[in-house]
């Protein structure tokens, strides 16, 4: 019985002196502290809500996808104690975690994550974008929400118009208008700054320490590929706020969102926690005991296909493009075997060839309900094919092989054209002896359409605005093909059924280049002059040769057109220039302007334009503005110089009260013996010296 005795005495004194370790513990709270070096297994600790998850591959949270306006949360399961039992003072804490942020493209990756302190371990209601998944715009600023959060956020600031920029952290206080913030650098030595970027798709590391009696927060963000801790925080703030927030037991964990329009794949690699205590500090996160980052690429698959299935459609993929490969310089050998003599070197040039058949179908056989009209130099179809959708096909017949070799090296060099306001040459094709232009398909058809076809197909008169667009579109298409592109490109064919109007009602310069083959005879038996009556510049009927300034000619005559909706050769003896100089002279050069619109246009854009119109039409080539000055007028960089007298147009219908001005143009062969023009220079630029 002694024994037993002795035991049960020994017994209840183990009992006493477990019980006042126990109490005196207590008093000093314990240390909280948890470990995740990557998150396999782990799917019971963390409580994940939105779009976040514990990849099974690759054992990385991942708090959102990219995904468009989505949000995602990950907390710590168990609500921790946050307050010290002796002073209720806000315990010390250390956190440290290594994150990836993954834009869906560069540059437009968003919205960023927070690492918050909440008192529930999910955020219900939370919104997408600026609102990170942590508040709503509702909530937001409210002292009851009991939130600290420090924002990563790659996106400008918290409301449009905020000066803020993205890629920095900001400490949120229930609020998330951030109370401080800092851009993203790291201190290289002592005072050295180096910036770097959240949203790079590499690792970076996070360390966050909070002394609990000065009450200051430090925060050091660095990329890991730097081996060591940077010298000094990249933020060392009081932060006594925190007290007013943190309640007795928190939850820790993370928020993310993306936003409408951009988006990024928020992913945490590992991630260490300890609060309270003597000292807390985190566990330090090697790098070699994380998982591996995640792959750029493996994103697409959301799905999470498994890399066993991935591999097999990689090396399948890898075995059928060897085979196609294979298949292809088969059927290159063959053609150049058997088709040698046909196959010449220049038929193999940019741009696109296109096979007749694809063409052939895709216009239902050049049908006749598919002519949507007879350009310059041949028959024009809609046509439609399934890999690029509705084209416009020009099909030509040159008159001998010099010039369907010529005119192959002048596809060339058009394929290489590309200016909003030109019309895209796809490709081309070449059939027996026609040949065949690829066009985009430009859905409104023909500003000759727009402007006479009455009523349109809305009813509607074409309006001033886009009347003025269209004007400025064909004169930057111009002046790419004058000036900007490697050589000259004289269009020699500018008129109103030449230029195409877009959906958004933009225009679209066509045939612009096909002119020269036509001049050197190439498209028909005899050398010609090109151009429409009633565009042409006066010195083409004598030298036949296309300029810069004919095109510019014609370009004012076009645009006197738009704006007045007259066309250019109405009857035998109109000649539009002459007929709105006479307004001009008269003083009321707005009666011009198209009578279909009645009030409704811009009268300063109107005098702006019927003068430079005027301008373009000044009968001798030298004093007409190149399409660089047109376009300085046109968008009011430059005065438009005042137009004194006669610019040396014809004066058949007018009497000759201002006889010293001689000058025919239009349908009557020109003869400018003793042309003159008055200019009074308004700005300094000069016209001629404009050249
Ligand atoms: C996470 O899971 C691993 C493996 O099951 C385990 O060793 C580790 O303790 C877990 N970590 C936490 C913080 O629960
Ligand atoms: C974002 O998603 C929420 C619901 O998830 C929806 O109410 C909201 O309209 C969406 N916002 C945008 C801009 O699509
Ligand atoms: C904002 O969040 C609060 C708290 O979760 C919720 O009660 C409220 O309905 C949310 N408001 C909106 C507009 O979503
Ligand atoms: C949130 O913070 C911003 C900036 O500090 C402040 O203007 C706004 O009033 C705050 N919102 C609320 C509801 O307190
Ligand atoms: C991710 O991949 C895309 C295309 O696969 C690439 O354009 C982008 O630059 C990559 N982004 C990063 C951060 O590596
Ligand atoms: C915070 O940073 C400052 C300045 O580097 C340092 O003096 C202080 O000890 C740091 N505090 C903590 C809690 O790490």
């Amino acid at each position: 019985m002694g024994i037993a005795r002795f035991i049960r005495t020994l017994m209840f004194l183990l009992f006493l002196s477990s019980n006042t370790f126990k109490s005196s513990v207590l008093a000093k709270t314990t240390t909280t502290k948890f470990t995740f070096r990557g998150f396999k297994g782990n799917q019971t600790e963390i409580q994940t809500g939105g779009e976040s998850v514990i990849e099974h591959n690759d054992d990385l949270l991942r708090l959102t996808n990219r995904d468009h306006n989505v949000t995602g949360t990950a907390f710590y399961r168990k609500p921790i104690r946050f307050r010290d039992n002796n002073n209720n003072k806000v315990c010390s804490f250390s956190t440290s975690f290594v994150f990836v942020i993954i834009p869906s493209s560069p540059g437009n990756g968003g919205f960023g994550f927070t690492f918050t302190l909440s008192p529930t371990p999910n955020r219900p209601g939370a919104e997408s974008a600026q609102y990170l998944g942590l508040l709503n715009r509702s909530n937001n600023g409210d002292p009851s929400n009991h939130v600290f959060a420090v924002e990563f956020d790659t996106v400008q600031g918290f409301k449009d118009g905020d000066d803020r920029r993205g890629n920095h952290i900001g400490l949120n206080f229930n609020n998330l208008s951030s109370d401080v913030q800092e851009p993203l650098i790291y201190f290289d030595t002592e005072d050295r700054k180096e910036d770097f970027q959240l949203e790079s798709g590499k690792p970076i590391r996070a360390l966050f320490d909070y002394d609990g009696p000065s009450e200051t927060l430090n925060i050091t963000i660095y990329p890991t590929r730097l081996r060591y801790k940077p010298k000094k925080p990249l933020l060392s703030q009081r932060v006594p706020k925190l007290s007013e927030i943190v309640e007795d037991q928190m939850y820790v964990g993370f928020t993310a969102a993306t936003g409408k329009g951009q988006s990024s794949a928020h992913y945490v690699m590992g991630w260490s926690f300890a609060v309270c205590g003597e000292n807390p500090i985190a566990d330090l996160l090697d790098l070699s005991e994380l998982p591996r980052p995640p792959k750029n690429t493996s994103l697409s698959n959301k799905k999470g296909y498994d890399s066993q299935v991935i591999a097999l459609i990689v090396s399948l993929s890898i075995v059928t493009l060897f085979l196609l490969v294979l298949l292809f310089i088969f059927v290159i050998y063959k053609r150049q075997v058997q088709e040698g003599e046909v196959l010449e070197d220049w038929e193999l040039d940019y741009p696109r060839r296109f096979s007749y058949r694809d063409l052939y179908l895709a216009t239902e056989k050049f049908k006749a309900s598919e002519i949507i009209g007879f350009g310059g130099f041949g028959i024009v179809y809609r046509g439609n094919l399934p890999s690029s959708g509705p084209i416009a096909v020009k099909k030509i017949t040159p008159h001998s092989l010099q010039g369907v070799r010529e005119f192959v090296a002048e596809i060339e060099s058009l394929g290489r054209l590309g200016h909003k306001n030109l019309v895209n040459l796809q490709g081309w094709c070449k059939h027996k002896n026609d040949l065949l232009l690829i066009y985009d398909y430009i859905p409104n058809g023909s500003l000759d359409s727009l402007l006479y076809e009455t009523p349109r197909r809305n009813g509607a008169v074409l309006p001033w605005d886009v009347r003025f667009e269209i004007i400025k579109g064909i004169a930057s298409g111009l002046l790419y093909l004058h000036e900007e592109w490697e050589q000259i490109v004289i269009h020699r064919d500018v008129k109103a059924s030449n230029v195409l109007v877009d959906a958004d009602m933009s225009a679209k310069l066509g045939d612009f280049g096909l002119a020269r083959l036509y001049e050197r005879g190439t498209l028909t038996q005899t050398t010609k002059v090109v151009g429409t009556l009633g565009y042409m510049a006066p010195e083409l009927t004598r030298n036949g040769k296309g300029s810069t300034a004919s095109d510019v000619f014609a370009f004012g005559v076009l645009l006197l057109e738009i704006v007045s909706g007259k066309r250019p050769t109405d009857t035998e003896n109109f000649f539009l220039a002459d007929w709105v100089m006479d307004f001009h002279t008269n003083g009321g050069i707005l009666r011009a302007v198209d009578p279909k619109l009645g009030s409704s246009f811009n009268g300063r854009e109107a005098k702006l334009a019927l003068a430079v119109g005027l301008l373009c039409c000044h009968q001798k080539p030298m004093a007409r503005p190149t399409m660089r000055i047109v376009l300085r007028y046109l968008n009011g960089d430059e005065d438009v110089p005042q137009i004194n007298g006669n610019l040396g147009f014809s004066d058949s219908l007018r009497d000759d009260s201002r006889s010293n001005v001689v000058g025919y143009v239009s349908s009557d062969i020109a003869s400018s013996s003793n042309t003159f023009s008055t200019f009074s220079e308004v700005s300094s630029g000069s016209l001629v010296d404009g050249r």
